[in-house]
């Protein structure tokens, strides 16, 4: 990585402020953290930063506010769980500028932790006012971006902030960087990408992508409709993207004059109903009825994709095989993930809903790596550039 890094400045006494992803999934109804990997990620960063007497500020967004402060987007607990973790105290503010956050800054020690109220209650932030990017920078001496979920923004606390102090990457920041970054330049061959979830336009971008770089497409979950049906097949109910098909067309054309092993289902679970009350049967993709919908890959189509994966070396995983939700349709995506990690590869899973369902079915420690970038990591996997690493300070 061409960026500097926390390692490479001297921190010791200054405020240091740490822009991290502590978008965190809570329970509306008790107000508690229901998954909190993304604080533990960060943890690295902060404990450094501790243990090399920085006095050091957090800032995050949480949710979606409409720039004005709500409740339920409140970082008090995601403080609570970090003071646990981290067996210290960590202050607050009830706001993340203005006089009260700068005096909370000011009165800081070496080695103390203060976390900023949610940055998205200012519509400055995802705007990336100047003057909110401003008063963020006034805070502190140094800048750390350690929020690879939101670098594929460019908001005020991760661009705007970036142009008034030193700006370095954070630990995860550079990790994701590294890993997500191997898997492009350097995977280790044969290299597959399986790929699911609803829809191919969340995707196209992603497959163009890599298309030149794998060895193996695996296509499965709801988009694999759309590229059976790009093929001539009969999809029956299945949600399919009409606007898509020429698209998923072009893909595959362009994946097999690639040479790249494309392997579509071969079989499929279908269901007139998808609910947990829903009878189902496995058919051929050739054999869908007219209506019924596809809801999962199927055992024929798990033992093809198995066979091939234990060939791979490196293993890029985004988006479920079925109804993830719906556990009789969440068959393939649970025997992916089992395959996964018995696999002698390299197995990195794009974030956002996939790591959900890893860290759902407690194998999330058993992957090479999981990002803890949804948008994010499709948007560095696809080949653009992330604003939030754009913008840091490069290494001389
Ligand atoms: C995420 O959850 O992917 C990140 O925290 C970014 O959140 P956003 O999509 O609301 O910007």
């Amino acid at each position: 990585m061409n960026k500097l890094t926390i390692r490479d400045i001297d921190v010791k006494d200054k405020r240091v402020l740490v822009r991290v992803d502590f978008n965190v999934p809570m329970n509306e109804g008790t107000g508690e953290i229901t998954d909190d990997s993304r604080i533990r990620a960060s943890l690295p960063t902060i404990q450094y930063l501790i243990k090399n007497q920085a006095k050091v500020i957090l800032c995050s967004h949480m949710g979606r506010p409409k720039g004005a402060p709500e409740d339920k987007y409140r970082l008090a607990p995601v403080a609570k769980r970090l003071a646990e973790l981290l067996d210290k105290p960590v202050a607050t503010t009830r706001d993340c500028v203005g006089p009260e956050a700068e005096q909370a800054a000011k009165s800081l020690k070496s080695g103390d932790v203060l976390l900023l109220e949610n940055l998205r209650f200012h519509v400055e932030e995802e705007k990336n006012g100047p003057e909110f990017a401003r008063g963020l920078a006034n805070l502190a001496e140094i800048y750390v971006d350690d929020a690879f979920g939101t670098a594929h923004r460019a908001h005020a606390s991760i661009v705007g902030v970036a142009q008034y102090l030193p700006a370095v990457a954070g630990f995860l920041l550079e990790k994701e960087l590294v890993n997500l970054g191997g898997i492009l330049t350097n995977p280790v061959h044969p290299f597959a990408a399986l790929l699911g979830g609803a829809k191919v336009s969340d995707k196209v971008a992603l497959m163009e992508n890599v298309i030149g770089k794998v060895d193996y497409m695996f296509i499965g979950g709801g988009m694999a409709a759309t590229f059976l049906k790009s093929e001539g097949y009969e999809v029956g109910q299945s949600l399919i993207e009409a606007d898509r098909i020429e698209t998923a067309g072009d893909l595959l054309r362009k994946a097999r004059e690639n040479n790249v092993n494309l392997i579509l289902p071969v079989d499929v679970v279908i269901t007139d109903e998808a609910s947990d009350k829903g009878s189902y049967q496995v058919v051929n993709v050739k054999d869908i009825p007219n209506d019924k919908k596809i809801v999962d890959i199927g055992p024929e189509t798990v033992e093809i994709f198995t066979g091939e994966l234990k060939k791979c070396k490196t293993v890029f995983w985004n988006g479920p095989m079925g109804i993830y939700e719906i556990k009789q349709f969440a068959k393939g995506t649970v025997a992916m993930a089992q395959l996964l990690i018995t696999l002698q590869a390299s197995t990195v899973i794009g974030g956002g809903s996939t790591a959900d369902m890893v860290y759902d079915m407690g194998l999330a420690d058993k992957m090479t790596f999981v990002s803890t970038g949804g948008g994010a990591s499709m948007s560095f996997l696809s080949g653009e550039k992330l604003p939030g690493v754009e913008a840091l300070n490069d290494k001389k």
